[in-house]
């Protein structure tokens, strides 16, 4: 329930998309938001009032005038009472009224008449996308300080490929839940490193941590959701990348170490929430080892380099900060981390109920002393520790 307490105004015009919008009311009420739905009359031929009227369960407003409206004053009323307004799918044709300002329908005239943000996912064909006058109107809006999301590519209605579709529903409830977040990172640059790594024995085996790379997703998001640009090194996960976060895929402890050291001089923050394995066999075997069904194979281990340790120890360093799982004696040995890897703040967990739950229990460690965190969703946790980076940042 992310959205408790929102009070949304949606427009949708005319436009294929306009069936995605139905799907887009229920999942902005099933996020606590209120959705007061306004179509305009071409949205009307794609999907009808009744619809969106059902899934929002308030009247759908089209027309400027309508009667039933007690001060004949819907255009004002509508943005006056909404934390955001949001337009989706916005048709080439609106994207252009915005961009002049026009107010010849009643959604045109609610916008302009609005003092909420504005918001708006783009849907149209890839031609019309592309085409120089809305990609200057695009411009205007933007210099005007209005969110653009999308489009997206792929398939579109009309059989061509490309640019122009309205992204999907998830992903615009998943970027209105970001605008609200505070904006305390803005033009920040986040690394991050997440996952489990995987040492190499042979080219079917080989040794891994326990790690479902949750935490570490939780707090690309929740980065991305603060403002900062998210760099996120991970290991072999099978976690979906948030939009708008550079993913860079990696399987061992040194290539997570050199992918982290390429980016890690330019960032303002660090943090390693990977579990990086310790060791690696010293050599990987180039064929599948085979029982001789008589001695076991000696595996010879060498310890990986310390990513963490080694971005901290640079000349500029960027804000480090560590996660430290452990089974026992949490306190002191996050402590001994910390100190030993020369970083301000170190996160620690018991590992009391294994690994790969939404929820946490964390710790922050740091020259003070302990904080524990009340137990939450990791997403919350991950918020809470950007409003703390944010403060570490601005305190150094
Ligand atoms: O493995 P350890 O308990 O020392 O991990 C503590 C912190 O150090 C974690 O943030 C982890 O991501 C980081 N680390 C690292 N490189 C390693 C081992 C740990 O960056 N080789």
């Amino acid at each position: 329930m992310e959205l408790t307490g929102k009070r949304i105004a949606l427009g949708v015009t005319g436009g294929i998309a306009a069936y995605k919008a139905a799907e887009l009311v229920r999942l902005l009420i099933k996020q606590g938001a209120t959705v007061q739905v306004v179509m305009t009359d071409a949205a009307t031929h794609f999907v009808t009032p009744v619809t969106f009227q059902a899934l929002s369960g308030k009247p759908v407003f089209t027309d400027l005038w309508t009667p039933c409206v007690a001060n004949n004053m819907a255009h004002i009323d509508l943005s006056r009472e909404a934390d955001a307004l949001l337009i989706a799918p916005a048709s080439a044709d609106f994207v252009a009224k915005l961009a002049n300002g026009l107010a010849d329908d009643l959604l045109s005239t609610l916008t302009l008449a609005r003092s909420c943000p504005l918001l708006v996912a783009p849907a149209m064909n890839l031609q019309m996308w592309t085409n120089p006058a809305t990609q200057r109107n695009i411009a205007t809006l933007l210099g005007d300080g209005v969110a653009i999301l999308g489009p997206a590519s792929g398939d579109q209605a009309c059989g061509e490929i490309g640019l122009g579709r309205m992204i999907e529903a998830e992903e615009i409830v998943a970027d209105l839940i970001a605008f609200f977040q505070p904006k305390v990172l803005a033009g920040k640059k986040l690394l991050l490193t997440a996952g489990p790594t995987f040492e190499a024995i042979d080219p079917v085996r080989g040794i891994t941590n326990l790690s479902s790379g949750k935490m570490g997703f939780a707090l690309a998001r929740a980065a991305q959701e603060a403002g900062a640009q998210v760099t996120l090194v991970c290991g072999p996960v099978s976690q979906p990348t948030p939009r708008g976060i550079t993913r860079i895929d990696v399987i061992s402890a040194l290539e997570m170490h050199a992918a982290v050291m390429r980016h890690a001089a330019t960032q303002d923050v660090f943090i390693g929430v990977a579990a990086v394995a310790d060791y690696r066999p010293s050599t990987a075997a180039e064929h599948k080892i085979k029982k001789d069904g008589q001695s076991a194979p000696a595996i010879e281990l060498i310890q990986n380099p310390d990513i963490l340790a080694e971005v901290a120890a640079l000349p500029t360093p960027p804000l480090c900060v560590g996660f430290a799982a452990e089974t026992r004696n949490l306190a002191e040995y996050a402590q001994k981390k910390r100190i030993a890897k020369k970083i301000p703040l170190i996160v620690g967990n018991l590992i009391e109920h294994g690994f790969g739950g939404d929820d946490n229990t964390l710790i922050l460690f740091d020259e003070n002393g302990q904080l524990p965190l009340t137990p939450a969703p990791k997403l919350e946790l991950a918020r809470q520790l950007m409003a703390r980076i944010a403060t570490l940042l601005e305190n150094r």
